[in-house]
């Protein structure tokens, strides 16, 4: 498509992929399931499957992006006639925009409360304060509704506009200041847990593998943790691989966006819980590992105020550069599909995820129990959410491994790889075989009544079935 935007540099996609890809996923959910998880265990497995499902679902969405040049709804749309494939494979498009809305309703609530522990650090609120102080603080913040909802308010109005300013103006010259502020603070938080922490029990607690620590459970979480914190499944990959040059390496950069996204996880585990063994704190808080354990271990350390309020910057940054590519996808596609100006189509996505939001907010307190989603779904809205969001991305990502491995025509996607045939054939066994069973298996976990043997037939089954699918709707009549 000519006249489509692309970005100022080759290496510009890189960073945009990274600024998505780094993000609460890393800072705050990595280190708590890991925690939660038994340590190395966890992160093996999470390991194995960013390297063998991850990078060739993260080449394939980018892959996508740039050989459509659109954002991911038109994109699909375009590729579904141009390689003759069922239209049906339009609602990978659908589907992204479903999660990235629903994503970025949640993610910006938590976001807000980093808003808060920045300010409570930076102002030195917590210094010397006790174990109940910090923890009665963070409920009387999840109590109130105003609170958290202004919060939520300034973090994605920050992340709106720079979105709305455009993807040169806003979203690149933002990444290109934030980025390296991001991996300088990142390292001086390491060496401040090296200095008052304990680095050896954190790194003998992460990389010590027991397998045997592993639940089932753990598994699952492992395996979705991966897609989410490289951002896959949900259209903001593809839609910033619709601007990226044509001259840089699919394969390279996706192994890149993948690398550092990983070390930037170990790297804040090691420096997490560094922190929380030195303070003789405990690893397996969940959630508030983040906003409980972490301001108390800072509580006690020299400088621990400023170097939290740094940390806490830290996060928001890494928020805000991975909220803005949940909103790009969506607003691309308004902008798009019905001629609307920028900051219009950005308005209006912003404003319904904020709505949604506040389902959050509430899920926390006047909300948190007796509402229509306990009685239908067990659970409170936001965790509702969560759970759709958890179902939909590895999803996502599964009909596109299907629809890169299968539907589309094979020599142009060689050629749009543009690498070795071996590289190529290890690629595409990835994505037609072991992704599908991957995700498929990740599934048929969650159905309680199906056990032991029964899930490598069901695998295969699917497996398949996905092979027959792939071929009718290749094959079928473009509409
Ligand atoms: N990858 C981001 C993180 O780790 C989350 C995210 C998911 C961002 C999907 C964009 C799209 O925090």
């Amino acid at each position: 498509m000519s006249g489509h935007n692309v970005w100022t540099h080759k290496g510009t996609f890189l960073l945009a992929a990274v600024g998505s890809a780094v993000g609460l996923g890393n800072l705050w959910r990595f280190p708590y399931l890991t925690g939660e998880n038994g340590g190395g265990a966890f992160i093996l497995i999470y390991a194995l499957t960013i390297f063998a499902v991850g990078i060739p679902i993260l080449i394939a969405e980018t892959m996508l992006g740039r050989t459509s040049r659109r954002s991911p709804i038109m994109g699909m749309r375009h590729l579904t006639k141009t390689h003759r494939t069922s239209r049906a494979w339009e609602s990978i498009g659908w589907l992204g925009a479903a999660s990235a809305f629903l994503i970025l309703s949640f993610y910006s609530v938590i976001a807000g409360w980093a808003l808060h522990y920045t300010w409570l650090m930076l102002t030195g609120s917590l210094v010397g304060a006790d174990a109940q102080t910090i923890s009665d603080g963070f409920n009387a913040l999840l109590a109130s509704p105003r609170l958290m909802t202004m919060y939520h308010t300034l973090f994605i109005a920050g992340s709106a506009l720079i979105v709305g300013m455009g993807i040169h103006k806003g979203i690149e010259s933002g990444l290109r200041i934030m980025m390296p502020a991001l991996f300088v603070i990142l390292i001086v938080v390491l060496i401040y847990g090296i200095i008052n922490g304990d680095v050896g029990a954190a790194a003998s607690f992460l990389f010590t593998f027991n397998i045997g620590d592993l639940s089932l459970e753990g598994w699952l979480q492992a395996m979705g943790q991966s897609f989410f914190t490289l951002s896959l499944g949900m259209g903001a990959i593809m839609a910033y691989g619709a601007y990226m040059s044509s001259d840089a390496s699919l394969t390279r950069t996706a192994i890149a966006v993948a690398f550092v996204d990983t070390a930037v996880a170990m790297v804040a585990g090691l420096a997490i819980f560094s922190l929380v063994f030195g303070a003789g704190l405990e690893t397996g808080q969940g959630p508030g590992l983040m906003f409980v354990t972490l301001p108390l271990a800072f509580a006690d350390m020299p400088f621990g105020a400023l170097v939290g309020g740094v940390f806490f910057i830290l996060v928001l940054g890494a928020a805000l550069s991975s909220s803005i590519s949940l909103i790009e996808p969506v607003a691309a596609f308004l902008v798009e599909r019905f001629d609307m100006t920028r900051p219009q189509a950005v308005t209006i996505m912003v404003v319904a995820a904020w709505a949604m939001g506040l389902l959050t907010v509430v899920s926390f307190n006047v909300w948190a129990e007796g509402t229509i989603f306990h009685s239908l779904f067990g659970r409170s809205a936001f965790e509702f959410i969560e759970l759709l969001t958890n179902i939909f991305m590895p999803l996502g990502g599964l009909m596109i491994a299907l629809f890169a491995g299968w539907a589309l025509t094979q020599s142009e996607v060689m050629k749009e790889l543009g690498t070795h045939p071996t590289w190529f054939a290890l690629w595409r066994f990835l994505v037609r075989f072991v992704g599908p069973a991957a995700v498929s298996f990740v599934f048929l976990r969650t159905i309680p009544q199906v056990e032991g043997y029964l899930i490598p037939t069901l695998g295969s089954l699917i497996i398949v079935a996905a092979f027959a699918i792939g071929q009718r709707l290749r094959h079928s009549n473009p509409s």
